[in-house]
């Protein structure tokens, strides 16, 4: 059974006593929803320990990093480890973000490492695709898709792949309130599906979480959730604020 999340990227925002608020508005407005959805929450790493102590008790709640070393461990001032982050109580990590990707030129191969170090780790990745508005423009959105899927993901094997998490994020709708319709999303997490397919099989591709990310808000996330093939969403901006951020765990079907 695929199973259906809204995961909070919370990137670089919140202090230690805004991120303590959003966690416990959050906890409280949800243990009255008589389906409690799943929920992933990634604060920024100096809020990870607090954020996980405060949703130990609630397992619909798990905990991702937004991002972490490929390295074991070693001399790298001021990077982070998959095992520290496993030893803080972090249950998922964001791989392959577009800010990563462009603001701090993580390519493929750097992803890919990540991607198996985070499985070693026994970490869940979510690992984020999605094309340009040139790519888009230019009809080259499944040629951008396929270069991303291919170095890494489809190149694990299946077991390891079950344990992943993709995102599809069109680069265009992040952080800019332009939201792929409901339709141009269904397309995109369809052949995104059938890449899957094709690789491991039905009952694998089946399967597999799909999220939808960029732009989600209270208003359009129960179209996004209700295709067929967007089974959640990875939230930025609209998961910074309590009230919008449950509406949009509300829209989650059960
Ligand atoms: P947004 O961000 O919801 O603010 O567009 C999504 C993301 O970057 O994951």
């Amino acid at each position: 059974m695929r199973t259906k999340l809204v995961a909070a990227n919370w990137k670089m925002h919140l202090d230690l006593s805004s991120a303590i608020e959003l966690t416990q508005a959050l906890l409280d407005q949800i243990k009255d929803l008589p389906n409690p959805p799943n929920v992933i929450l990634s604060p920024g790493f100096p809020l990870l320990s607090v954020v996980s102590d405060k949703i130990k008790p609630y397992s619909n709640f798990k905990l991702a990093a937004q991002n972490f070393h490929e390295s074991v461990s070693g001399a790298f001032t001021g990077e982070v480890s998959a095992d520290m982050l496993r030893s803080v109580g972090v249950t998922h990590v964001i791989i392959g973000h577009s800010e990563r990707r462009q603001l701090f030129s993580e390519g493929e191969d750097r992803l890919t490492a990540k991607l198996h170090r985070a499985l070693e780790a026994g970490l869940i990745p979510i690992f984020c695709i999605g094309e340009s508005l040139s790519d888009r423009e230019e009809n080259k959105t499944f040629d951008r898709l396929s270069a991303q899927l291919e170095p890494g993901i489809l190149n694990l094997s299946k077991e390891a792949f079950e344990k992943v998490i993709i995102a599809y994020e069109p680069v265009w709708a992040i952080g800019t309130g332009k939201t792929a319709t409901p339709a141009q999303a269904q397309e995109v997490h369809a052949w995104i599906r059938q890449q899957f397919h094709t690789q491991w099989g039905a009952t694998t591709a089946e399967n597999c979480t799909i999220l939808y990310g960029g732009s989600v808000n209270a208003s359009n996330a129960s179209e996004l959730f209700s295709c067929a093939d967007i089974d959640g969403g990875l939230v930025g901006g609209a998961s910074l604020k309590a009230n919008e951020f449950y509406q949009i765990l509300k829209a989650l079907p059960a």
